[in-house]
């Protein structure tokens, strides 16, 4: 849904409170062969490759989606090295988007072992402390997408911080192959994928209850929230906001709106008034 100015506003209509385009590189991608993306009952496997037609022409639809949507616009970037995030950054200056958010669970070349950025402190810094200096003197908020595979959220959510991010994204997908037994092969044509969906639920929420007791910036919850119910174990956990992705597929475009409905009955029911009286209470009991 993140590709163009129309589907993103189709999900505002739908009652998202904000939106993130597709990630965006320095330069066009085609992305992997088909099958890219397979659903299974509890959760979605996708190796799509990063396709995504480069910042350049991804400026202008970054522009008509400005123009159409009300809500606020995260344009997340990917790059194959430090410098080419701060390169993506710079030309965002143009179209100053309220959150730049870095998806770092991407491979960074100059690394002898093509590691992904968000596994590695000190490239993690560079990013971070580089896009920082890129944007400085602007209203941008620059968050740090972190992976499941991250050896230690703690670590990773200081350094994060102490670089200067405004606040964390976690998770993204979960890396992951099914194998057909009858074609005897992996069902992706990129073979490895990564697995979103509700079977990564409790990767996520790991991630933000860990998180939140590193860090003080704001984190935004992500993976396998399918209902309203999966938002507030989020926010008892201590994201201060979630993303729906996959869900999508389950539920249906209208999720943003039925999900709204589950927590306010959640609330009511519960007697809670605001989102502030629920954050973070997994941590007191
Ligand atoms: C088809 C597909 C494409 C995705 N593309 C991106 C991407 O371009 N950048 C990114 O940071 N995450 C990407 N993700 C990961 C999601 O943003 C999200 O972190 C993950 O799917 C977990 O949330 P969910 O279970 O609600 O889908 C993608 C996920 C799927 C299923």
């Amino acid at each position: 849904m993140g590709v163009s100015a129309s589907s993103l506003k189709f999900v505002e209509e739908n009652g998202a409170g904000a939106v993130t385009c597709k990630s965006i590189g320095p330069v066009d991608r085609r992305g992997h062969k088909n099958p890219t993306v397979i659903a299974l009952e509890n959760r979605i496997i996708n190796g799509v490759g990063l396709s995504n037609p480069g910042i350049d022409a991804e400026i202008e639809i970054i522009k008509e989606a400005q123009k159409r949507l009300t809500i606020p616009l995260i344009v997340s970037i990917f790059a194959d090295t430090i410098d080419n995030f701060s390169v993506i950054a710079e030309k965002l200056l143009t179209v100053d988007p309220q959150i730049i958010e870095l998806n770092l669970s991407c491979p960074n070349t100059e690394d002898d072992l093509g590691k992904m950025f968000a596994l590695d402190s000190e490239s993690t810094k560079s990013v971070i402390h580089n896009v920082k200096k890129v944007t400085q003197g602007t209203n941008i908020k620059i968050f740090a997408k972190l992976t499941p595979e991250e050896e230690d959220f703690t670590k990773m959510g200081k350094v994060v911080e102490d670089a200067g991010a405004d606040g964390i994204t976690t998770i993204n997908t979960v890396l992951s192959m099914n194998i057909d037994i009858y074609s005897k092969k992996p069902l992706l044509a990129n073979k490895y994928g990564g697995m979103s969906g509700p079977a990564i639920k409790p990767l996520g929420i790991e991630s933000v209850y860990t998180l939140y007791k590193a860090v003080k910036i704001p984190i935004i919850g992500t993976g396998g929230i399918l209902t309203g119910e999966d938002v507030i174990e989020y926010i008892m956990a201590g994201a201060t906001a979630v993303g729906i992705g996959s869900g999508i597929y389950y539920r249906g475009i209208d999720i943003f709106n039925k999900v709204t409905k589950e927590i306010q009955t959640f609330m009511e029911r519960e007697g809670f008034s605001s989102l502030e009286e629920m954050r973070g209470l997994a941590h007191k009991s």
